[in-house]
């Protein structure tokens, strides 16, 4: 039996991409899955998917920025589902510009969804799972946390999440919760496409040229990331703690 049956999970920005193939992955290993998004309509897609798949989710429209509508999409995972096991910190916003084009909203909108998210979603999330003795969160930070051209408040907020998985880690291992991050490379989902349109470069020309480069000689699918996170997600990597893992074909 999977190590996930029976377990609730929280996805955020489960809407599409890297976050719906999560939300999917889980949900197929045999968790009970909240979908979050923005809106709720924007989940609806994802739980679509998990219950004709014979699994059980549910969508919440949530602002991860906002502490007061984090707090009740918590509250309401765990009225339905009865307990609050994983946590995936996976929603996301890119405002690329160079720093001398980079405004202060686009400086603020980065680090209030990837950092104050995934800081108001943990903080809410480990209430319970303190209490239980059990809990997995999986942050999501990128390889641009090393550095990339164009992303000045992206590139900052992912190492950001880098510090933030390994502080967390250590306050809360002594109540057997793992944290981790997974930092993927180039992944095609809705983001990637975003990039290569404000780039002026053809989507599919840009992932061929990205391939090249990758030892790999591949971009990645969103579900090549929801494998890892399901991994760290489940009793299987119950020792690892305060790891960031990339998923990016062995590209740095
Ligand atoms: N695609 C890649 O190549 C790549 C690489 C490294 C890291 N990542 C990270 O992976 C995560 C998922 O990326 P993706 O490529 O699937 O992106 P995506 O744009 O396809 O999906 C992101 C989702 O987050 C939701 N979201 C955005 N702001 C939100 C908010 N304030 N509250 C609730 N939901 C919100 C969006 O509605 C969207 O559905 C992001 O954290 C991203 O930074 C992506």
């Amino acid at each position: 039996m999977s190590s996930l049956q029976g377990k609730v999970a929280v996805v955020t920005g489960a809407g599409q991409g890297i976050g719906a193939a999560t939300a999917i992955r889980l949900a197929a290993g045999g968790a009970k899955v909240a979908v979050v998004e923005l809106k709720e309509e924007f989940g609806h897609n994802t739980v679509q998917a998990i219950r004709a798949a014979g699994g059980e989710a549910i969508a919440i429209g949530c602002n991860v920025t906002n502490g007061t509508e984090v707090e009740q999409a918590v509250t309401h995972t765990i009225e339905r589902f009865g307990r609050l096991d994983i946590l995936v910190n996976n929603a996301g916003v890119i405002r690329d510009n160079l720093l001398f084009k980079m405004s202060e909203d686009d400086w603020d909108t980065v680090m209030d969804v990837h950092l104050k998210g995934s800081f108001l979603f943990s903080r809410a999330a480990q209430k319970h799972m303190v209490r239980q003795r059990y809990g997995k969160i999986v942050n999501t930070s990128s390889t641009s946390a090393l550095g990339n051209r164009g992303q000045a408040n992206y590139s900052a907020a992912k190492a950001g999440l880098q510090g933030f998985t390994k502080t967390l880690a250590i306050e809360l291992g002594p109540f057997n919760i793992n944290v981790n991050a997974v930092a993927p490379g180039f992944i095609v989902t809705a983001m990637t496409k975003e990039t290569s349109e404000r780039m002026g470069v053809d989507f599919e020309e840009r992932q061929r040229a990205a391939a090249e480069q990758i030892p790999l000689r591949r971009v990645g699918q969103p579900e090549d990331v929801a494998n890892v996170i399901a991994f760290l997600a489940s009793d299987e990597a119950s020792y690892v703690s305060g790891q960031v893992i990339y998923v990016s074909g062995g590209r740095r």
